[in-house]
């Protein structure tokens, strides 16, 4: 899977399966399942790592992570997640990013912010590193953000998601990930944009859906309210993820119930 492959699927309405994976035993069951794209999420500090937020999660830590994913992998396209403070200054995140790719193995890198991240968009874009943005709930901003909440509900921060959208594409970001914002902005900032957007807790008019693998499989201990189990009504992994797939390919998940007005 390519960056162009991605990006055709958009163009022909199909949409976009990913899932997070943090070691190669899962990697190699999502990809022989046909994932499209796997994501090293740092969310890997919550649900492997048992902290309670993704800011301990280190670069070495993604580094780890990733390179056991890549090894696991054969098809699907592989992004990880910059963590927190890798990325703050321009320069700082271009000698991290390089890492994840060269070392990581990774085809693309994440991070997470809106206007303030440009300027790092366009430095890693111009060298070669594919950059995914991550708009809406941004859990490394949890302190900021004051909780887990969903973002966008009021006229002037919805217009400033949009704006952040339509300019992080402009500097260069190949996908945006779109988490926890309502349905109706999600689907605006989708047609808005040629790159495509995957959404998490953002509604089914997204190009595509991410989850976080341990929710997916009930192993999270308190999920989000936006993720499914999917293995309490198939009984096995294999057939979970397939259900996840079948059920975003054809538009039936997320449901209204796992979204946000
Ligand atoms: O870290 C992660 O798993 C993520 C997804 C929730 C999108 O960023």
């Amino acid at each position: 899977m390519t960056l162009t492959q991605l990006q055709k699927l958009k163009e022909k309405g199909e949409k976009i399966t990913c899932l997070t994976a943090y070691d190669a035993s899962f990697a190699h069951i999502l990809d022989e399942a046909g994932i499209e794209i796997l994501l090293v999420g740092d969310s890997l500090g919550m649900v492997v790592q048992g902290h309670d937020s993704t800011l301990p999660v280190t670069i070495d830590d993604m580094i780890y992570h990733c390179k056991q994913v890549s090894r696991g992998n054969q098809q699907a396209f592989l992004i990880v997640d910059m963590p927190f403070m890798s990325y703050a200054i321009p320069e700082i995140a271009l000698k991290n990013a390089a890492r994840l790719m060269a070392e990581g193995e990774a085809q693309m890198v994440k991070l997470e912010g809106g206007a303030w991240l440009l300027e790092t968009v366009q430095l890693l874009t111009e060298r070669g590193i594919p950059v995914c943005a991550h708009l809406g709930l941004t859990p490394q901003s949890v302190h900021q953000l004051g909780g887990y909440r969903v973002q966008g509900r009021d006229e002037i921060s919805a217009e400033r998601l949009q704006n952040d959208a339509i300019a992080l594409e402009a500097a260069g970001a190949s996908i945006l990930v779109l988490e926890c914002v309502p349905s109706k902005l999600a689907a605006e900032i989708t047609k808005s944009l040629n790159i495509p957007v995957i959404g998490i807790g953002a509604g089914v008019d997204c190009d595509g859906q991410v989850l976080v693998l341990y929710d997916l499989l009930g192993i999270t201990d308190k999920p989000p309210s936006f993720s499914k189990n999917f293995l309490q009504e198939t009984g096995s992994i294999k057939a979970a993820i397939e259900a996840f797939i079948m059920a975003v390919k054809n538009a039936r998940f997320p449901g209204v119930e796992h979204s946000f007005e």
